[in-house]
């Protein structure tokens, strides 16, 4: 079934940009393809560049969020909504309207309210998050990757107006550029889908418990995740996203995509080339074809 999606997708080999407006990602290789779908009960499928580690970037946000509900419980929504957007990512307009409440955690407002929470939770705020996604994927070299942030950070000047909107309405508690940095440097770290699907697999499977100590999500919890996923893991994207493949998912302007079929399978996929959402093409395309051709969707 992979191989035959991985067929299918290639019609669409050329089609869209990668993310330049990040520099030190606008050199990578536009024509990767790679796919990871790993079953609950423990099997494992791969094609193409499934074990070639990418930035995560937005995808980051997940795992950010799970940390935040760990911590915070229910509180954390006082911080943040848990409503589609229907903007772009890294839109202003809604946060100056909302007097500094951003709509949802995976919009980048959202994620900088989440890395200031982690900052004001943990001593080691990088060393706890990145502990996390190591326990998660089960390999102690996934990694930030200090260029990619600190070039994001050199051009980054619409999240830093984004946070310094959140702070003059007092939803960002820590120092401005400390929560710049941190946030940028959670959306650097590189994984491939072989381990993001590895990752994913406890949104899955709700019997497969968190296994870092202290982060501990209750079957309850993890099915608010996965429905914040459903409803703005794809931006101003989320319905066409639900429309066309019909999975819990989240994506990031490194091309790749992380979706999951509860009970059944987390899947990762990864290709540069982005569309004008900030969403990865052929990504998109392959988890269509999939959750058509299996007729499996939460649908
Ligand atoms: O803050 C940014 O713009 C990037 N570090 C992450 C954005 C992103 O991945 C949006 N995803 N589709």
């Amino acid at each position: 079934m992979l191989e035959n999606v991985c067929r299918q997708v290639q019609s669409l080999a050329g089609v869209g940009h990668v993310a330049d407006y990040i520099p030190a990602l606008a050199n990578v290789d536009a024509d990767r393809f790679g796919i990871c779908l790993r079953t609950v009960d423990g099997n494992d499928y791969v094609v193409g560049d499934s074990a070639v580690r990418f930035s995560i970037q937005s995808i980051s946000k997940v795992f950010a969020l799970a940390m935040c509900l760990a911590v915070k419980g229910e509180a954390l929504w006082t911080r943040v909504g848990k409503e589609p957007s229907g903007t772009a990512f890294n839109s202003l307009v809604q946060l100056e309207v909302e007097r500094g409440i951003p709509r949802n955690p995976f919009i980048n407002a959202g994620a900088l309210v989440l890395a200031d929470i982690l900052l004001t939770s943990f001593d080691d705020p990088e060393k706890e998050f990145l502990a996390f996604v190591r326990e998660l994927c089960g390999n102690n070299t996934v990694d930030y990757n200090d260029k990619v942030a600190l070039s994001e950070r050199e051009t980054g000047y619409l999240n830093a107006a984004i946070a310094n909107l959140l702070k003059y309405h007092r939803n960002i508690e820590c120092d401005v550029e400390r929560v710049l940095r941190f946030y940028l440097q959670m959306c650097s770290i590189e994984m491939s889908c072989e381990e993001l699907a590895k990752a994913f697999l406890p949104f899955a499977d709700h019997n497969v418990q968190f296994a870092h100590a202290g982060i501990e999500l209750t079957r309850s919890q993890i099915k608010r995740m996965n429905a914040i996923m459903q409803t703005c893991g794809f931006y101003d994207e989320a319905g066409e996203f639900s429309y066309l493949v019909g999975l819990p998912a989240k994506s990031g302007v490194g091309g790749g995509i992380a979706a999951i079929y509860p009970h059944r399978y987390a899947v990762a996929v990864w290709s540069p080339r982005l569309n004008g959402k900030g969403n990865s093409v052929m990504g998109m395309k392959a988890l269509e074809i999939l959750t058509t051709e299996t007729s499996e969707s939460i649908f």
